[in-house]
């Protein structure tokens, strides 16, 4: 049976946009490595600086000029500090000149571990042509620290990295939303990816053009709870989220737009743009102690926390 997708094998291999046709499944990957936990804590973040942060073209309903430079840089490294005091090690990609979004590292590539294949990415096709040339310098950066590529074959379809795919907490699935950025064209490709690593896919008709990402609408809180806006979603993606979580949390439409749902849990804390009475005792129930960074400068180009990083590990 042929394979889904293909492993790019050589480190400087920076074409797979242009590769296409399939491939087998590649034996050398399938040697023993290290066992994960396959539920750890969130340990290491990778964030792109914001030297070239800035709004220019309207991707989304958010984004507005002008963007305050400073306050950006401020708000980042704010950002960065809170997360490294939350126990989580941060490391950097160096950021292009021109690429205005790259300091959105949930967006161009997809990390996973697998015990078939070891640490994995799967690369972003954008919808964005200015953002698609982010993702090379990505591909790049995982490829030099032996993340293997899982390239599939697109064919125009869009799938928008941790934007869109989220892993449940325990890694045992991912949650896809599409409709606005990623397509299902693409989340059923990259769906057949993930099953032959033993992975399942959800995928989450998204219905809402504020909620054009799946992560400012759903956050998972831990391997039972998760926070949503159920007005994001179509009828069947809300019952799979039921199905799929023994408590949903709901945030109002306008808590979602302020980007509630944007957060970050790491060891104990939710790292949230704002706190409401109602997430503070959703919060309160599930054991997690709010922390709040400002990141109205990223808010107007349609992001807040969980957008600027991506986990690694
Ligand atoms: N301006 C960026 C875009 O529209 C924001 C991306 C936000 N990222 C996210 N993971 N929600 O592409």
């Amino acid at each position: 049976m042929p394979a889904s997708f293909f492993i790019v094998h050589k480190p400087n291999e920076l074409s797979f946009r242009a590769q296409r046709g399939i491939c087998s499944f590649s034996a050398p990957f399938l040697a023993a490595v290290t066992l994960l936990s396959s539920c750890a804590m969130p340990k290491t973040a990778l964030m792109c600086p914001p030297t070239f942060f800035d709004v220019r073209e309207v991707k989304n309903p958010y984004m507005r000029m002008p963007i305050d430079r400073v306050r950006a840089e401020q708000q980042w490294d704010n950002l960065r500090q809170t997360l490294e005091r939350s126990g989580v090690n941060v490391e950097t990609i160096s950021p292009v000149r021109d690429l205005e979004d790259m300091v959105f590292a949930a967006n161009q590539v997809f990390v996973g571990y697998s015990d078939k294949i070891g640490k994995f990415i799967v690369p972003s096709e954008m919808r964005y042509l200015i953002r698609q040339r982010e993702v090379p310098f990505y591909v790049e950066w995982f490829q030099n620290r032996g993340y293997k590529i899982i390239a599939l074959d697109l064919k125009g379809e869009c799938l928008e990295g941790h934007g869109d795919l989220l892993w449940h907490p325990d890694h045992s699935k991912i949650w896809a939303g599409y409709g606005f950025r990623s397509t299902r064209g693409a989340i059923d490709k990259f769906s057949a990816a993930m099953k032959e690593l033993g992975f399942p896919v959800i995928p989450l008709h998204l219905v809402d053009d504020h909620c054009y990402h799946l992560d400012t609408c759903l956050c998972p809180l831990n391997n039972d709870a998760v926070l949503i806006y159920p007005g994001a979603y179509a009828p069947e993606a809300l019952t799979a989220i039921r199905d799929g979580w023994k408590r949903v949390h709901e945030l109002t439409r306008d808590e979602a737009l302020q980007f509630i749902g944007n957060g970050i849990v790491a060891n104990g804390n939710y790292i949230t743009p704002r706190l409401t009475d109602n997430l503070r005792s959703i919060l309160s129930k599930e054991n997690l102690t709010p922390v709040l960074v400002d990141t109205s400068e990223f808010e107007k180009s349609g992001g807040s926390v969980f957008c600027m990083k991506t986990f690694i590990e």
